[in-house]
């Protein structure tokens, strides 16, 4: 009787799980729609983001700024602890629900931008304990350059779903 009810309730089962994966894929569609771009009037493309979303790109962004500068600044006494420390944070990033919508509605370049910062960063933590600090200024030269080129090619406007 027990074993008849086990296979009784084992299509159930699988049919609910279908109808969540169902339900969770609309969700995510729904929620992930790729935003519109658009010509700003300075010629920049412009990508709509949620306010939440560019809340989130902004805290991401003050972390940016503040590190590049730690980086610098340490790089001038040789520290290279805090190098590594600050460097590595900023490479891995954290993984959250509004990252992971921000990625869904950028435009190519603009996370190809994003990543490659974040490879930078990756690879001044990777080296810092050997690398000369000219080496490390040159790397994060070459990140900051991710900075303008994104900055330069786009901005952020905000549109909420109704
Ligand atoms: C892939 C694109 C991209 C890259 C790369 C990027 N940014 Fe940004 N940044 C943005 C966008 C978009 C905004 C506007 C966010 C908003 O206000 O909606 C922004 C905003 C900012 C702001 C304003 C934050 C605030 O509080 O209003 C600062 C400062 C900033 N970025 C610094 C940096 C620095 C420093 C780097 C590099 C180390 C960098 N950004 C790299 C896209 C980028």
């Amino acid at each position: 009787m027990a074993r008849n009810g086990f296979w009784y309730a084992l299509p159930l089962g699988v049919a609910a799980g279908i109808l969540g994966m169902i339900q969770f894929g609309e969700n995510r569609v729904i929620e992930n729609a790729p935003a519109s771009e658009q010509i700003a009037d300075d010629g920049r493309t412009a990508v709509e983001f949620t306010g939440a979303e560019r809340q989130h790109i902004r805290g991401e962004m003050l972390g940016f700024l503040n590190g590049s500068q730690s980086i610098l600044d340490a790089s001038l006494t040789a520290d290279r602890q805090t190098i590594k420390t600050v460097a590595s944070g900023l490479a891995k990033g954290k993984a959250s629900p509004l990252g992971q919508a921000v990625k869904q509605k950028s435009p190519p370049e603009f996370t190809q931008l994003s990543q490659g910062l974040r490879q930078s960063f990756g690879a001044i933590a990777l080296t810092a304990d050997t690398a000369s600090m000219a080496e490390i200024q040159g790397k994060l030269n070459s990140g900051m350059q991710k900075c303008a080129a994104c900055h330069s090619g786009f901005k952020a406007i905000e549109r909420n779903p109704k």
